[in-house]
């Protein structure tokens, strides 16, 4: 496999064609990153990763991004433990440094953000103060620093931001950089000037630059035809250059979620490689996660190398996993459990594999505390698992693994609960992947698998004699806890999933309680029955969960073609046989009798326990219920909880 295979052009020799990205993931305290950031970058070093670039660090304190956003002065100790650990992996270490300029935030540093010209920020309306020449000049000289301290702590070079939330970025951009002075006659100045205090701190290590070829604002921003003469100019002293699109004016167009293609920048980063000649290196950024696709980018001559972020965060042994042939966690795009951008400051982690970010608590603090442990199994324990959605798979596959003797039994006439529904009932696409993960799995295992196998009560006490019992029967659509309670044309997400959707209707409202993918996608199928779909939220924005990574555009200009109406601010609640929907700012009421209501994500558990309002019943030691049958809830949580007791069971073995 090419992609596998080592890549040397001109100074840049790497052992394969695969880099993991800079990116935001709320790893550090303090703006220091420590351990648990250490972790994380380890874990895609030991993966296998060519080139692994830090998550970017601000060059000094007139820039700072978001709350946890590395300082680079703080950085030192960080760096030097990735550079021991990349040499002793053969990894090339690239630190990223930057500055954001006018697309970070003033909220943290309560200071003026910097920006060529003043001119509103066009997300957030802040006007910038115009950097002075002195500021310029301190800028230019905290960059030169930032290296020296990169290279001093054992760095293989660096990567320069010029493209997402970069002020490098804005002084290229005539929308940005209105400057009467000599950084606007000669726009490219600054870069050049950032790029040469760099090289003076580089020592000779490897330089590379991320870079946008086309700013998506046709209205007067810079495009390829631009851009690919200045960034071969730029790049004439560097090693590598990291090809992507967007601007502070499509921020998503940097990490799209799956209703873009794979690989969407080739065309451009095939057009910068013919242009740089040799000169460089060329890697293309963006939803690049299939190892085919890697591997026809670099054969098919798009670029010499991809860069991976997303799917290395899903699965950091990617790499290694190549030469295995074992399946990898592949990621969706779905853009949920890597979602950083939030006021809690979430870590990053990933959807499919939530040890992502996690590295140094693989069973997180107090889970224990609040469910039941396991006893230590015999010798001749069977694990007895009910229930083959992710919570099921990921048990059964992790406990096999650990050599455990399991039995899976599933009511289905196919292994993949929620998985197999997500797939198979017109999702498709990359939601079938995380089934097909864990099927390879269950597949290559010793797991004894039954299908179209319903569990009788006798079984069940008779299975929690001969080893630990795990009920993960998942959860069914239900109104139980929902206020539109009663109401009788009412469906949910789980039914429309099953593939039999309804007769066709003249209205339906779309309950979006979840702000994401579900009630777009929700709303987007009821088209093909409804003549009117109706999107419901009490949110100021409907898929408000979808804005925090930027993919609440594509989705509002996906919903716009289709014809499908909002209602903000709104509220339904059942009142009879009827709903009422209000809006909470206006006196205004309406009542619903008969159109059907899809309300996003209303579940209640399956249990084959019965739990009554004075406690569980009959739940022994030993039995254990755990995703969806426990309480609904994400895919995400449903996998950390097996994996929680997969490790409490191989630790308990192992003492
Ligand atoms: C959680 C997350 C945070 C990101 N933060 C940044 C960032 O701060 N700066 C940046 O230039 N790119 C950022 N990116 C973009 C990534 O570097 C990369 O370009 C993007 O994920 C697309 O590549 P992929 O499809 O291989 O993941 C971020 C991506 C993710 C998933
Ligand atoms: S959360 Fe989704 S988009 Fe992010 S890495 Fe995981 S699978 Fe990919």
């Amino acid at each position: 496999m090419l992609l596998d295979q080592p890549l040397e052009i001109g100074k840049l020799a790497v052992k394969n064609r695969v880099k993991f990205g800079s990116h935001q993931t709320n790893l550090s305290k303090m703006r220091t990153p420590e351990e648990a950031w250490i972790a994380y970058y380890r874990s895609r070093i030991e993966g296998g990763a060519g080139i692994v670039v830090t998550e970017e660090a601000s060059v000094d304190e007139s820039d700072w991004p978001y709350e946890r956003s590395p300082l680079a002065k703080n950085c030192t100790p960080a760096w030097s433990s990735l550079a021991k650990i990349a040499k002793a992996n053969d990894c090339l270490l690239l630190v990223g440094i930057g500055h954001s300029g006018a697309e970070g935030s003033s909220a943290f540093s309560q200071l003026p953000m910097l920006a060529p010209s003043p001119i509103p920020d066009v997300a957030s309306r802040e006007v910038p103060k115009s950097l002075e020449e002195y500021e310029a000049k301190e800028i230019l000289a905290a960059f030169e620093s930032a290296t020296q301290w990169a290279m001093d702590a054992g760095a293989d070079g660096i990567e320069l931001n010029l493209a997402y939330r970069s002020l490098i970025r804005s002084f290229l951009s005539p929308l940005t950089n209105q400057r009467p002075d000599r950084y606007g006659t000669d726009r490219t100045l600054f870069a050049f000037e950032v790029i040469s205090r760099v090289r003076s701190g580089l020592k000779g290590g490897r330089l590379a630059l991320r870079v946008s070829l086309d700013e998506l604002a046709p209205w007067g921003g810079l495009g390829p035809d631009d851009l690919i003469p200045t960034v071969v100019e730029l790049a004439a002293q560097c090693d590598l250059v990291t090809v992507g699109v967007g601007s502070g004016f499509t921020r998503s167009a940097f990490r799209p979620d799956f209703h873009l293609r794979e690989a969407f920048n080739n065309g451009l980063s095939k057009r910068l490689k013919e242009a740089a000649a040799g000169q460089f290196a060329t890697y293309l950024q963006g939803s690049i996660t299939q190892i085919a696709v890697a591997e026809s980018i670099c054969i098919d001559g798009d670029a010499d190398g991809v860069e991976m972020t997303r799917a290395l965060v899903a699965d950091p042994n990617l790499v290694k996993k190549l030469k295995s042939n074992e399946a990898p966690i592949s990621c969706t795009l779905c853009n949920q459990g890597c979602l950083v951008e939030e006021s809690s400051n979430p870590a990053i982690s990933c959807q499919l594999n939530p040890d992502s970010g996690h590295e140094l608590d693989p069973i997180p603090k107090g889970f224990f505390e609040i469910r039941q442990r396991p006893r230590k199994p015999s010798e001749n324990s069977v694990i007895s698992i009910v229930g083959s959605g992710p919570a099921g798979l990921e048990l059964a596959s992790s406990l096999a693994d650990a050599g455990f003797e399991i039995e899976l039994f599933e009511k289905d006439q196919r292994l993949g609960g929620a998985l197999r529904r997500i797939s198979d009932g017109g999702v498709g696409g990359v939601w079938s992947r995380p089934l097909s993960y864990y099927l390879s799995r269950i597949e290559n295992s010793r797991i004894r698998a039954y299908t179209s196998r319903e569990v009788t009560p006798d079984e069940i006490s008779h299975f929690a004699k001969r080893g630990p019992l795990f009920l993960a029967t998942g959860s069914i659509g239900s109104a139980r806890y929902s206020k539109v309670f009663g109401y009788r044309h009412w469906i949910s997400t789980s039914d429309l999933l099953s593939g039999q959707l309804p007769p066709h209707q003249k209205k339906v409202y779309v309950l979006d309680n979840k702000g994401d993918h579900e009630s777009a996608w929700a709303a987007e199928t009821a088209t093909g029955f409804a003549d009117e779909v109706i999107v419901v939220t009490e949110d100021p924005s409907p898929y408000s969960r979808l804005h925090k990574t930027g993919d609440l555009m594509s989705a509002i200009s996906r919903a716009r073609a289709l014809g499908i109406k909002f209602k903000t601010f709104t509220e339904m609640v059942a009142k009879d046989e009827a709903i009422e929907i209000s809006n909470r700012f206006s006196p205004e009421k309406e009542q619903i009798t008969s159109c059907l209501v899809i309300e996003v994500g209303a579940r209640e558990s399956r249990r084959l326990i019965e739990v009554t309002e004075n406690g569980a019943q009959g739940i022994t030691q030993g039995i254990f219920e755990i995703g969806d049958c426990f309480a609904p809830r994400t895919i995400q949580d449903a996998i950390r909880e097996a994996r929680c007791y997969s490790r409490a069971l191989v630790e308990m073995v192992a003492t």
